[in-house]
């Protein structure tokens, strides 16, 4: 009889690509399963507030788009994305200092299948991964799939080291081996909410240059700044070897599942070629819609009111974590994108922490969930984007209640 990993009775066990016995178990999956529980505080998915997008003008878009312009908004569509919107997102970049021609720019449909259309370009089972300590999950969960394996880099508050980055890379060469790429979230960091400092990211660039490796920027939160600030993409100082990830989730909406890569054009014709195996085009609908909102609304000003909400929010959880965290715990204080990472008190192991707290109603991400090689157990992520002022600060001290419980069964 064949049994899967989880012990559940599967016929089809002996005959699944090794690549997808490689995979990750999806701690997305997990993040996202205790969401709609109303005893549950959750603290966990990096999900946006919707609270202050203005539907209602996304829904008259919507009813114009299919009305006037169905027959091509509900038809297939060019597997690159559409000319306009991919005008319009070299609008949006040049937010950062970017300047790009519309068509070097790959609509897909989210930046996570962008993530996974570069690894895959660029990816043979065995090749080496450069990422940050600790890195966005979904990204493992990427690399992972792809059997590339990753080699993590050491970051601290100003982001990225570039001493470890050398480091890394020389005992790559070393070992006569060499990283493929570099991935990185220099903005509002994706679990630590570290941004790269101004000189490193010069750094980086020449040295991620002068060492053969590829660049991928994954810029999700580069515009929700909570001061407003922003800084020069990686991809302005270097347009030859950054491959740019971007994406509409954080700053619209990311039911839209609208993003987009943004490459040197003899790596974006091997895109285009892909990601038509893979979707044939990305959603046409969903990008008219998004095209049709950012030509009519002042999508600028609905940024500045997502930066409102989470600026609120951040400071909420900060006030929280500093009226009920037990003495020995320690925590970011993050000036843009939506997680607060927390240093648990010595010897707590967050994996051990995560039954006592859905014990307590609450959930947050044990740090073990953003390292391929099984470190973090002395970090969790908590997220400020998602739950009410009210509930978050319930959860923390849920939080810290099982903090608690879990030092009393360990003495
Ligand atoms: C760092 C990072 N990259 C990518 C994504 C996914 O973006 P998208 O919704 O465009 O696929 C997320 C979502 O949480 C993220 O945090």
């Amino acid at each position: 009889m064949s049994v899967s990993e989880h012990g559940v009775l599967d016929i089809h066990v002996d005959r699944y690509a090794r690549r997808a016995l490689m995979s990750r178990e999806s701690e997305n999956a997990a993040l996202f399963a205790a969401r709609g529980r109303a005893d549950i505080v959750s603290l966990s998915g990096g999900m946006p507030d919707l609270g202050a997008l203005k539907k209602s003008s996304l829904a008259e878009h919507t009813a114009r788009v299919i009305r006037m312009g169905g027959q091509i908004s509900l038809q297939y569509g060019s597997p690159q994305g559409m000319p306009k919107l991919r005008e319009q997102i070299c609008d949006v970049m040049a937010l950062e200092g970017i300047v790009a021609k519309p068509g070097d720019i790959v609509i897909t449909p989210g930046s996570q299948l962008g993530l996974d259309l570069v690894t895959r370009l660029f990816c043979d089972p065995g090749d080496v991964v450069l990422v940050e300590a600790p890195s966005y999950v979904g990204a493992l969960e990427v690399f992972a799939a792809c059997e590339a394996q990753v080699e993590h880099v050491e970051i601290d508050a100003s982001g990225l080291r570039p001493e470890a980055l050398v480091a890394a890379l020389s005992a790559l060469s070393a070992a006569g081996r060499r990283a493929k790429f570099l991935y990185t979230v220099p903005n509002f960091q994706n679990p630590a909410g570290v941004t790269l400092d101004l000189a490193r990211r010069d750094a980086v660039v020449s040295i991620c240059r002068d060492h053969g490796v590829l660049i991928v920027e994954d810029n999700p939160y580069g515009l929700l700044g909570l001061d407003g600030r922003t800084y020069p993409a990686l991809r302005s100082l270097d347009a030859e070897n950054v491959v740019y990830l971007g994406s509409f989730s954080k700053i619209l909406a990311p039911g839209l599942r609208v993003g987009w890569v943004l490459a040197p054009p003899v790596v974006r014709e091997r895109l285009v070629r892909s990601a038509s195996a893979v979707t044939l085009c990305p959603p046409t609908l969903n990008q008219a819609i998004v095209s049709h909102y950012l030509a009519a609304e002042d999508w600028k000003a609905q940024i500045e009111d997502y930066r409102d909400v989470y600026r609120r929010r951040r400071d909420t959880m900060l006030a929280a974590l500093a009226g009920h965290m037990p003495r020995g715990c320690g925590w970011s204080h993050p000036q843009g994108g939506f997680f607060v990472w927390l240093t648990l008190p010595e010897g707590m192991d967050s994996r051990a922490l995560v039954a006592h707290a859905t014990n307590r109603g609450v959930t947050f991400v044990p740090g073990t969930a953003f390292y391929g090689n099984g470190n973090g157990s002395a970090h969790a992520r908590v997220a400020y984007s998602y739950a009410d002022p009210e509930r978050m600060t319930t959860g923390i001290r849920r939080l810290a209640a099982a903090m608690q419980d879990l030092q009393k069964e360990q003495v």
